[in-house]
């Protein structure tokens, strides 16, 4: 089984996003965290700013989008060439829909799910996502704390993909470190979002490494 470290860039230096992306061209895909102080209490970027950089960027992009009308919004980047597009199931009025047009546009569909969003509701549509996205803190800030209260869920989530024809990443995001790589890799996830533990290390590719490393790959 093969693991993906998608950094985030959230914890990058925002005067210098081209280069704090090309710092991390080690890594699987950058993590871009679009906010929009509605569905979370914090603001970053949107369409046009993610558009000039995914012109400049050679690493493919995880777009996770946490913000209210999802189902207007996540079309747009997959349209721009976002290789990776993850809505909020919290946030999508129809979310089997938006997968689809997600798909039709040529990007991988991603679900997230809060951590108190239980998963059980979604795994009848499991075949039609690419990715499942298992917030491991309350999304919003980077910096957190892991929560350990979401393994379990990300436990019954593998089993559920295992037991399923679909192929989907299980990713996981927040709190992602060395330490918590190993319990989350445990778990059966496959994909890591790590923020601060990446981009606040003297040298990020080494931390990429050290992530892989730590998770067992
Ligand atoms: C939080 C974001 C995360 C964040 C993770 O809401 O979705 O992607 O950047 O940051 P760390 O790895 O520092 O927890
Ligand atoms: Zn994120």
């Amino acid at each position: 089984m093969s693991c993906h470290i998608n950094p985030s860039i959230l914890s990058a230096d925002f005067a210098n996003l081209a280069s704090e992306l090309n710092a991390i061209k080690t890594a699987d895909a950058a993590h871009i965290d679009v906010m929009d102080n509605h569905f979370v209490p914090n603001l970053t970027w949107g369409l046009p700013v993610v558009k000039r950089l995914k012109e400049v960027s050679p690493i493919p992009f995880d777009v996770h989008l946490m913000i209210e009308d999802a189902d207007r919004w996540a079309p747009e980047y997959a349209e721009i060439g976002c290789e990776s597009v993850t809505f909020h199931a919290e946030a999508a009025i129809a979310p089997i829909k938006l997968a689809r047009t997600l798909r039709e546009s040529g990007a991988r569909a991603g679900m997230a799910l809060r951590p108190a969003t239980a998963v059980e509701p979604y795994l009848d549509m499991l075949s039609e996502l690419d990715m499942l996205l298992i917030m491991t803190v309350e999304p919003g800030f980077g910096g957190q704390k892991f929560l350990d209260v979401t393994l379990p869920k990300i436990r019954r989530a593998a089993q559920a993909i295992q037991g399923s024809d679909a192929k989907l990443t299980l990713q996981v995001d927040g709190g992602i470190t060395e330490e918590t790589i190993v319990r989350a890799a445990e778990a059966g996830a496959d994909c890591f979002v790590a923020g601060s533990s990446v981009y606040g290390a003297d040298d990020p590719a080494a931390a990429i490494e050290g992530l892989r490393r730590a998770a067992g790959h």
